[in-house]
């Protein structure tokens, strides 16, 4: 294996490590930058390493976005990069090597971190077949990584070992993902989480896409249409844009169908 490919294994290897914000480096040796092109997330950090013998820059002049460090050798420098873009950067001493960093847009990011998310936190595999892939990576960002649906809907919520609030890596338990069987009763409210897995014609929880809006919009189940459900945080899901509500539940069609625990968590996030 040579040093370039060792390198590629270790950004990717980065990528997949760290969650929301991963640093990618790059090596400066005499005379390149590598690699050169790296693409990143929003928030992501580039840090760059002079490994060669001569002192080289790396120096960008894109308006909003400049920089300019003289690193000597087996000097290091980091940037956080928080706008989309598409940077060009050169050595100032050594015009002729020139690189460049590419910010993904905030839509692109929140994509490509929900696939990241798979199988690093979510150890599932999803079944993209006639499904729109980026719609589900989108909707595996909001679900696992800002809607918490998992808390209330996994039996438990965390692989054994994974648990992140006993100080373990946190991996979410895939058997019984999103399956429900979490008891949320409290405050004289009675409540079992439901399963949202695919039913047997491909629907989460047996729903239809516009059962689903409807029932995330005016927490009402369409089983039960006298009553508004309780617990589950609806009038907060409600104020989603449609679009990120398509993408919940593209994400839910792609997840693996999984039978409810019968015996049932005593609450949340275990
Ligand atoms: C605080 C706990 C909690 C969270 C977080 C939560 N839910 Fe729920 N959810 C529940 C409970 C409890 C029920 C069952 C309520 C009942 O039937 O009485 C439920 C029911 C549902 C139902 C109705 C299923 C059916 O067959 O009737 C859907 C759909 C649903 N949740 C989707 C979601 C999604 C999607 C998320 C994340 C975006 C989420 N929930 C997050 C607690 C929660």
């Amino acid at each position: 294996m040579n040093a370039i490919s060792k390198f590629l294994l270790l950004l990717c290897f980065f990528y997949t490590s760290q969650l929301v914000a991963a640093t990618a480096t790059v090596s400066i040796t005499d005379f390149q930058f590598t690699p050169t092109i790296v693409t990143i997330n929003i928030g992501d950090t580039v840090k760059w390493t002079n490994n060669g013998g001569a002192p080289h820059t790396t120096t960008s002049t894109a308006a909003g976005e400049a920089w300019d460090k003289t690193l000597f050798s087996g000097n290091v420098f980091s940037r956080v990069f928080t706008k989309e873009g598409s940077y060009t950067y050169r050595c100032n001493f050594h015009p002729s090597m020139t690189a460049k960093v590419v910010v993904r847009s905030v839509e692109q990011t929140r994509i490509n971190t929900g696939k990241i998310l798979i199988p690093t936190v979510v150890p599932i595999t999803l079944n993209l077949v006639g499904k729109n892939a980026n719609l589900a990576y989108l909707g595996s960002y909001i679900v696992n990584a800002q809607a918490g649906c998992a808390n209330c809907h996994s039996c438990p919520t965390y692989k054994l070992g994974n648990n992140p609030y006993l100080g373990q890596p946190k991996k979410f338990n895939p058997a019984s993902y999103l399956a429900g069987g979490v008891n949320v009763s409290g405050g004289g409210v009675t409540a079992v989480s439901a399963n949202l897995t695919p039913d047997a014609t491909g629907k989460p929880a047996g729903l239809t896409l516009l059962a689903f809006k409807n029932l995330l919009r005016t927490g009402k189940d369409p089983d039960v249409p006298a009553a508004l459900l309780p617990v589950m945080p609806w009038p907060i899901y409600g104020a989603m844009s449609d679009h990120d509500l398509d993408a919940i539940y593209e994400y839910l069609r792609a997840i693996p169908k999984a039978t409810t625990p019968a015996v049932h968590c005593a609450q949340p996030g275990q």
